[in-house]
C-alpha cells in the first residue's frame, strides 16, 4: 500500500509542479507559499482515491489527473487555513513549519485561497473530459468543499471546541469536515469511469465509511502517536480541548470504532463487479496507518 501511494504521490506532485511553475510571477511570495502548502509533504490520498476509483472503472489516468490535483488542492487549502491562528493555530505541518509560520498569516490566507479556486480552473481547463463531465465534478468538489462539507464540517468542529457533545454530533462534524472530501474523490473517479448508479451506490457506502474513520484514525493518531512520526503536533486536539473520538469513546473505544467502520467498508465492496482489491487494502491503511 505505502509503495502504491508513493507512485501515486509522484504522479499528481509532478502535475501540482508544473501547474505552480507555470504561474508567472507577479505575486513570488504568494507563488512560493503556494507551493509550500501544496508540495511539501502529505500522503495524497485523495488524488489517490480518485486514481483507483477510476481506474478500477477503465478511466486512464490522463482523464483522471485533473480531478486527483483539483482535490488535493482543495485539501492543501483547507489545511493551511485549518493551522491558522484563528483556527487550530498550529506551528507545524507535514514536518515543516505551517504556511503562515514560513510566510505570513495574510499570505497563506491568500495562498489558501488561490489554491482553492486554482482547483476549480484545473476542472473547468480539462479537455479531455467532456463538458458535462467537468460540470459534474466541479458540482461534486464544490459541494464537498462548502458549507455542506468542508467548511460546514470545520465550523461544527469550531462550535464544538470546549462543549461537551453527543456521538451522533461528533459523527456529523467529521463526516463533513473530512469525509465529505474523501467521499468526493471516489465521487469523482466514478463520474470520471462512467459508473452505473448502482456501482455509484456502492462506492458511496464505502466512502462514506472510510471517509469517518479517516478522521477517527486522525483523532487516535493525536493521541497515541508522536510529533515527529506525524509531522504534525501531537497533542494539538487536547490542547484545545477539541471534540474527539477518543474524548467520546475512549481510545479503546475509538479504535474499535474505527475497525467497525473498516468492516462496513469492506462489505460495501463486496458485490461490486470490479477488482476492488486496492480500495480494500486502501481501507485497511486508513485505520492501521502511523501518520
Ligand atoms: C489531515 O489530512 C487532515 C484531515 C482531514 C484529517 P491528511 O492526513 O490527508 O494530511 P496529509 O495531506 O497527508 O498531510
Ligand atoms: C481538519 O481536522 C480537517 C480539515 C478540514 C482540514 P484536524 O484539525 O483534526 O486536522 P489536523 O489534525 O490538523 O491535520
Ligand atoms: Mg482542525
Ligand atoms: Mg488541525
Ligand atoms: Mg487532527
Amino acid at each position: 500500500m505505502k509503495q502504491q501511494l508513493i507512485s501515486r504521490q509522484a504522479t499528481v506532485d509532478q502535475v501540482i509542479q508544473q501547474q505552480l511553475a507555470a504561474l508567472p510571477q507577479d505575486a513570488p511570495r504568494l507563488r512560493d507559499a503556494m507551493h509550500h502548502a501544496a508540495l511539501l509533504g502529505g500522503k495524497r490520498i485523495r488524488p489517490f482515491l480518485v486514481y483507483e476509483t477510476g481506474r478500477m472503472l477503465g478511466a486512464t489516468d490522463q482523464q483522471l489527473t485533473p480531478a486527483a490535483a483539483a482535490i488535493e488542492y482543495v485539501h492543501a487549502y483547507s489545511l493551511t487555513h485549518d493551522d491558522l491562528p484563528a483556527m487550530d493555530n498550529d506551528a507545524l505541518r507535514r514536518g515543516q513549519p505551517t504556511c503562515h509560520v514560513a510566510f505570513d498569516e495574510a499570505t497563506a490566507i491568500l495562498a489558501g485561497d488561490a489554491l482553492q479556486t486554482l482547483a476549480f480552473e484545473v476542472l473547468s481547463q480539462a479537455d479531455q473530459l467532456s463538458a458535462e463531465c467537468r460540470i459534474a465534478l466541479i458540482q461534486q468538489l464544490s459541494r464537498a468543499s462548502g458549507y455542506l462539507g468542508m467548511c460546514g464540517g470545520q465550523a461544527m468542529d469550531i462550535a464544538a471546541t470546549d462543549q461537551q457533545i453527543s456521538l451522533p454530533q461528533l459523527k456529523a462534524i467529521h463526516s463533513a469536515k473530512t469525509g465529505a472530501l474523501i467521499r468526493a474523490a471516489v465521487r469523482m473517479g466514478a463520474i470520471i469511469g462512467n459508473a452505473s448508479a448502482e456501482v455509484t451506490g456502492k462506492l458511496d457506502n464505502y466512502a462514506k465509511a472510510i471517509g469517518l474513520a479517516f478522521q477517527v484514525q486522525d483523532d487516535i493518531l493525536d493521541v497515541t502517536s508522536d510529533t515527529k512520526t506525524l509531522g504534525k503536533p501531537q497533542g494539538s486536539d487536547s490542547e484545545l480541548n477539541k471534540s474527539t473520538y477518543p474524548v467520546l469513546l475512549g481510545l479503546e473505544g475509538a479504535q474499535q470504532h474505527a475497525s467497525s467502520l473498516l468492516d462496513e467498508a469492506l462489505h460495501a465492496l463486496q458485490g461490486l463487479p470490479y477488482n476492488s482489491d486496492n480500495l480494500a487494502e486502501f481501507a485497511r491503511f486508513v485505520v492501521q496507518r502511523s501518520r
